[in-house]
C-alpha cells in the first residue's frame, strides 16, 4: 500500500496568511498541519509515502520532513504545477503507485477518534477496489455526499449537492486499487475547471465497487481550510491534549511505538528541541518506563505488534 497526500493548492481562502507560505505549513496548535495526514497514513501502516505540492513549496516540506527515514519511513516529493483537482495526484504518481493499492489523504484534513488506527488498519487489510469514508456534518452540501443503503452498500455519491441525499461528507481519505490511475486519467473538468474525487468514486460506485466505510459519532473530522475551520481545530488539539497529557500525530512518538525509531534517537529529537513542550515531550516518552503498557491503553494494541525497543 503506497500513501499520497495532497498539499498543493493556493490556500487562497486563508489569504493573506497563505500569501508566501502554503497552508498545509501552518501550525494547527503545536505542529504544522501536515503532521495529522502523515500520522493517519503511518497509524495505517503505510512506510511509502509521496507528498504532492506546488513547485514553490516543495523545498519546504522537504526541510519539515525530509526523506523520512528519521521517522523510519520514505517520503518522495512530485511537483503539481498546477491545481486541477484531487485526481490528478494518481496521474502524477503513477510510477509512484505502479501495480500497487494507494491510500490518499488531503494535507487539510484531520482525524481523531478512539479505535480510528484499528478501524483504518481493518479498512486497508479489507479493501477491495475503493473505500471512502463518511462522517455525519451538519452542512453536507460544503462537501462530497454518499447516500447509502441499510447494508451500509453506496447508492449515490455527489459533489456538492444542493439538497443533498443525507447527511454523510465523504472525507478527504481514499483508499483505492491501482486502477485509480487510469480513471484518473479519463475524468473530465468539472465547472469548477477541476477533475473531481467525486465523479472517480462514481466511476466505482457504478460497477458497484465503492465501499463505505462510517466514522461514527465518537470520531472528530476536521478540515482546516478556512480561517475559523483552523481555528476551532487548534482549539480542538489544545483542549483535547492538555486534558490527556498526550499529543495528536506526534510523529516520532508514533514512529516510536511503531517500533521504527529507537528510544535513543526519540530522546535526541526531543532534546534537539527541549524549549518547546513538544521536545520535552518527546523525551518523557523516551524516558518512561513500559511504553508498551503505556501505548496499549491509548487504543493501538494489539493488532499493531508494536515497540520492541523495551
Ligand atoms: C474535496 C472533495 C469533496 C470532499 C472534501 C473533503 O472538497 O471534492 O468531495 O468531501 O474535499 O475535505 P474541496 O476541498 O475541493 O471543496
Amino acid at each position: 500500500m503506497k500513501g499520497i497526500i495532497l498539499a498543493g493548492g493556493s490556500g487562497t481562502r486563508l489569504s493573506p496568511s497563505t500569501d508566501s507560505m502554503n497552508k498545509h505549513l501552518l501550525p494547527v496548535y503545536d505542529k504544522p498541519m501536515i503532521y495529522y495526514p502523515l500520522s493517519v497514513l503511518m497509524l495505517g501502516g503505510i512506510k511509502e509515502v509521496m507528498i504532492i505540492s506546488t513547485p514553490e513549496d516543495i523545498a519546504r516540506f522537504e526541510m519539515l520532513l525530509g526523506d523520512g527515514s528519521a521517522l523510519g519511513i520514505q517520503i518522495a516529493y512530485q511537483e503539481q504545477t498546477e491545481p486541477k483537482g484531487i485526481p490528478e495526484a494518481f496521474i502524477l504518481a503513477e510510477d509512484f503507485i505502479g501495480k500497487d493499492d494507494v491510500t490518499l489523504i488531503l494535507a487539510d484534513n484531520i482525524f481523531f477518534g478512539q479505535g480510528f488506527t484499528t478501524l483504518l488498519r481493518n479498512a486497508i487489510k479489507n479493501h477491495k477496489h475503493a473505500t471512502v469514508f463518511g462522517y455525519r456534518v451538519k452542512d453536507a452540501e460544503r462537501f462530497g455526499v454518499v447516500e447509502f443503503d441499510h447494508h451500509q452498500k453506496a447508492i449515490s455519491i455527489e459533489e456538492k449537492p444542493e439538497d443533498p441525499k443525507s447527511d454523510f461528507a465523504v472525507t478527504g481519505l481514499y483508499i483505492y486499487d491501482s486502477r485509480a490511475v487510469q480513471i484518473a486519467k479519463k475524468l473530465k473538468p468539472s465547472e469548477r475547471g477541476e477533475l473531481e474525487i467525486t465523479d472517480l468514486n462514481k466511476e466505482y460506485l457504478k460497477w458497484n465497487q465503492l465501499h463505505v466505510e462510517l466514522l461514527g459519532r465518537g470520531f472528530a473530522w476536521m478540515d482546516a481550510g478556512t480561517q475559523e475551520s483552523l481555528f476551532d481545530a487548534a482549539e480542538f488539539i489544545k483542549t483535547t491534549q492538555q486534558r490527556q497529557g498526550f499529543k495528536i500525530a506526534c510523529l516520532e512518538e508514533i514512529a516510536f511505538y511503531l517500533g521504527y525509531i529507537s528510544r535513543e534517537v526519540l530522546h535526541e529529537k526531543g532534546k534537539s528541541m527541549e524549549k518547546t513542550d513538544y521536545g520535552q515531550y518527546l523525551m518523557e516518552i523516551a524516558n518512561r518506563k513500559h511504553s508498551q503498557q503505556y501505548w496499549d491503553t491509548i487504543d493501538h494494541h494489539p493488532m499493531l505488534g508494536l515497540v520492541e525497543n523495551e
